[in-house]
């Protein structure tokens, strides 16, 4: 069976997560790829540190340019985050090598992505980042491939997990601001700098990668309006209730006369809008499209949900290299016994006579 041998820089809590994953699914995902996806190597702050995963089979460097230039490696899997160096010195490393990268890193892709996807083009590699936004919610995905039939003239959600995290526990609980934000961090949902989440701008570095991938712009973080829920109190959460509304921390892109307007910012959305449903860690994008409308709603942050997004990235990779198999007998499930169902938790099967 064909191979794909990935080098992973970053071993926090998604890293692991991912290694984790792609153990538990092995043979899963070679039944659906064709291809093996392998980890070969690897790169972290901190070697001696037990992060409760195998690393014995992995070529370690200390250097995360030096991995994206092992030979030995097809792809380099950046899960070291930072806008700067030197997550961007190895993702630039690997595409001028011909590599494919899979990175979570909406920072970096916010300020350079037209940049690295013109360095991915000209080297022949693949840029892809769908655990960048909205965590386990394939939304890149779904606005590259399957709504490339549309004209989009309107992208908005909630982008951030902290932020929804911490509004609805204020709004539910009365929780103040500071307990929700380091309950968010406990959960491993914060940014390594929390300012990124409450003052808005993880939020428009996601909006910034949907715009470009709903209405084909380049890149332009600093193109949006952002303000951030540093400031909102109880009492306006409280003012909002009895006015009949929740506030929400919305990333809002719209097709206008003058161009795409873009902008994040704490809205009151009416209580009876789905949106104003979705609590917790929860993410949801809608997107408006001239043939089709539809809303993604999913975690949007959290080491499962954003190692989902990630190996479906490995997996597409895997797909092109392998070119995918139906199934093979050693992944074990077989289809069950042709037998209606008579209850599952979803509901209960009815015959129509
Ligand atoms: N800090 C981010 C959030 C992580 O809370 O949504 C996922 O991008």
């Amino acid at each position: 069976m064909r191979e794909l041998k990935v080098g992973l820089a970053g071993l926090g809590t998604v890293g692991t997560g991912v290694l984790r994953m792609l153990d538990r699914q092995r043979l899963s995902l070679a039944a659906r790829t064709g291809c093996e996806i392998r980890v070969v190597a690897v790169s972290a702050r901190d070697r001696a540190r037990d992060r409760g995963v195998d690393l014995s089979a992995m070529r370690w460097h200390d250097d995360p340019v030096a991995l994206a230039r092992d030979p030995e490696i097809d792809v380099l899997l950046e899960l070291m985050g930072g806008e700067g160096d030197p997550a961007k010195a190895a993702v630039c490393a690997a595409l001028d090598a011909g590599k494919s990268v899979v990175t979570a890193n909406k920072a970096l892709l916010a300020r350079c992505g037209t940049d690295l996807a013109a360095r991915s083009e000209a080297a022949g590699g693949r840029l892809r980042f769908e655990a960048a936004v909205a965590g386990g919610i394939p939304i890149v995905k779904t606005l590259r491939e399957a709504l490339a039939g549309n004209t989009i003239h309107r992208v908005s959600g909630i982008l951030n997990g902290t932020c929804n995290y911490i509004l609805t526990r204020m709004a539910d609980e009365k929780l103040s601001f500071e307990t929700c934000l380091a309950e968010a961090q406990r959960l491993g949902y914060a940014e390594a700098d929390p300012t990124f989440d409450i003052d808005g701008f993880d939020t428009a570095h996601k909006l910034a990668l949907l715009t470009s991938l709903a209405f084909g712009t380049r890149v332009d973080a600093e193109a949006i309006y952002v303000e951030g829920i540093r400031s909102l109190t109880l009492a306006d959460l409280a003012a909002a209730d009895d006015l009949g509304y929740k506030v929400k921390l919305l990333g809002v892109a719209v097709r206008t006369d003058q161009g795409i307007e873009q902008r994040v910012h704490p809205t009151m959305v009416p209580k009876h809008w789905p949106i104003a449903q979705v609590s917790g860690v929860t993410n949801a994008v809608a997107i408006d499209g001239d043939a089709v409308a539809l809303t993604l709603v999913g975690p949007g942050a959290g080491g499962d949900a954003t190692a989902s997004a990630v190996v479906a990235d490995l997996a597409d990779l895997a797909l092109e290299a392998g070119g995918f198999a139906f199934g093979l007998p050693e992944a074990g499930l077989r289809p069950a016994e042709r037998a209606p169902m008579q209850h599952h938790e979803g509901g209960y099967y009815i015959r129509l006579a």
